[in-house]
């Protein structure tokens, strides 16, 4: 993986935040399939179609570069009801029917679209994908919601929305996103032109009227200066400061038409950039990268201007406190064994029967795809 360099960064990093103290925090309350009460949690089992999930799937066996926008995968609008949210990568998949069109899918979905559309490398589709399932979905179902979570119909009396979604706050979804607001704000998840206002500006001053990874770099670490300053509730602990690192490589490396050569790898001109943020639609005869992308560039992104986990205090403002107690990028292991000893923990305190064995499954899938991390496994 290529976050191995990041290890000589820590040191100059804790110095230069030496002078903050650390402190503890629950896991943010919210509902999830656990969050239901022991009475409609137990009703909610009867109603539900279990399912044991499939393994997930392997490598592409071509991982160059293709036509992706191809006449089986016609851009359609959103319909009525069809759920969309925070990721523009799998809004567009969910638009071209890559996945469902109705935002709802399988873990095993999820990462055979990003793999087919975009050549998201396997490890990182995987890793990434059970990272959100486990908080996020329904793990009785075997389904995560894209957007939002999902109301359980024909059920009665009527239950509050069970299935939930990735738009959960707090949970994959997370502060400082570069074209979305944050939670505190009120929308988490919508398309924010004046953020990506803000994109355009960096792209065009750091870039030339291109996002690459040293825009990437400055515009991370202005999101977060500006979350600080703005949001009493920032929140950049755990695995936030992971996906916020990696998620601004993500535009460099995969939104770019495989076709490209040379020097034009890694450059995302603003047009495009549009077309998958806020229309959520692949440009006219894209490509995928030519090869499989893990989080290329991270290690420049942080390099820039390394910021450790932590948090506001809730109340104010420019409060930032390092917070290192559910790991980070910086140390992914312990990022690993407090999301499962910590958070999975709490949002699931008694899981049994179904729940427990997918959570399990789910748990043993995530470990896998996390090999490279070489971490002890940590069981329920
Ligand atoms: C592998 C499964 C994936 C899952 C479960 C996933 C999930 C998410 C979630 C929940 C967010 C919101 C986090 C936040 O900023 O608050 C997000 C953001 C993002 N995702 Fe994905 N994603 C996946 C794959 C991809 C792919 C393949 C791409 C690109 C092709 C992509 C591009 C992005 C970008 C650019 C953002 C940041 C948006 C922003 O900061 O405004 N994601 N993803
Ligand atoms: C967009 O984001 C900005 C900056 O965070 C915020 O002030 C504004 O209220 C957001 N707009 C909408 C429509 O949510
Ligand atoms: C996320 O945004 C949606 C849409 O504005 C809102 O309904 C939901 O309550 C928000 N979630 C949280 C936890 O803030
Ligand atoms: C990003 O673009 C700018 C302007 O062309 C260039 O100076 C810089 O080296 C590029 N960075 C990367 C990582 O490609
Ligand atoms: C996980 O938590 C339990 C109880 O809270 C504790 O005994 C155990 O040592 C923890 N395991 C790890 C690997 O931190």
């Amino acid at each position: 993986m290529v976050f191995l360099p990041l290890q000589v960064l820590v040191q100059s990093a804790v110095i230069a935040v030496a002078l903050f103290s650390h402190f503890a925090v629950a896991f943010p309350q919210h509902a999830s399939l656990a969050g239901l009460s022991e009475r409609d949690f137990h009703f909610a089992m009867t109603k539900l179609k279990a399912v044991v999930p499939a393994s997930p799937p392997g490598p592409l066996r071509f991982d160059g570069s293709k036509l992706v926008f191809d006449k089986k995968h016609p851009w359609e609008a959103p319909r009525r009801g069809d759920l969309r949210g925070a990721c523009p990568g799998l809004n567009t998949l969910a638009s071209h029917g890559y996945l469902p069109r109705n935002g709802v899918a399988t873990p095993s979905q999820i990462i055979t679209a990003v793999q087919e559309a975009f050549n998201m490398e396997n490890k990182l589709a995987r890793f990434t994908t059970y990272f959100a399932m486990i908080l996020d979905g329904n793990l009785v179902t075997d389904l995560i919601s894209i957007g939002g979570k999902t109301p359980l119909t024909g059920v009665d009396p009527p239950l509050p929305a069970i299935v939930g979604g990735m738009t959960n706050h707090g949970t994959f979804e997370g502060d400082a996103s570069v074209t979305r607001a944050d939670s505190f704000f009120g929308d988490n998840h919508s398309f924010n032109q004046t953020l990506f206002d803000q994109f355009k500006d960096f792209s065009e001053e750091y870039g030339n009227g291109f996002y690459n990874m040293t825009v990437a770099g400055e515009l991370r670490f202005h999101r977060i200066q500006q979350s600080i300053a703005q949001n009493p509730q920032f929140n950049l602990a755990g695995l936030r400061h992971l996906t916020a690192y990696a998620e601004v490589t993500f535009p460099a490396n995969f939104f770019v038409d495989g076709r490209k050569q040379g020097s034009e790898i890694g450059q995302l001109d603003m047009k495009t950039a549009e077309s998958f943020f806020k229309d959520m639609r692949f440009p006219k005869g894209f490509h995928r990268a030519a090869k499989p992308f893990e989080v290329d560039g991270i290690d420049v992104v942080f390099s820039a201007h390394p910021v450790l986990p932590g948090k506001n205090n809730g109340e104010e403002v420019d409060t930032f406190t390092v917070d290192e107690s559910l790991g980070s990028l910086l140390d992914r292991c312990k990022l690993y064994t407090e999301y499962v000893n910590t958070t999975v923990r709490s949002l699931y305190p008694n899981p049994t029967g179904v729940l427990r064995r997918n959570l399990e499954l789910n748990l043993q899938f995530l470990f896998d795809a996390l090999s490279d991390f070489e971490c002890t496994q940590v069981f329920l």
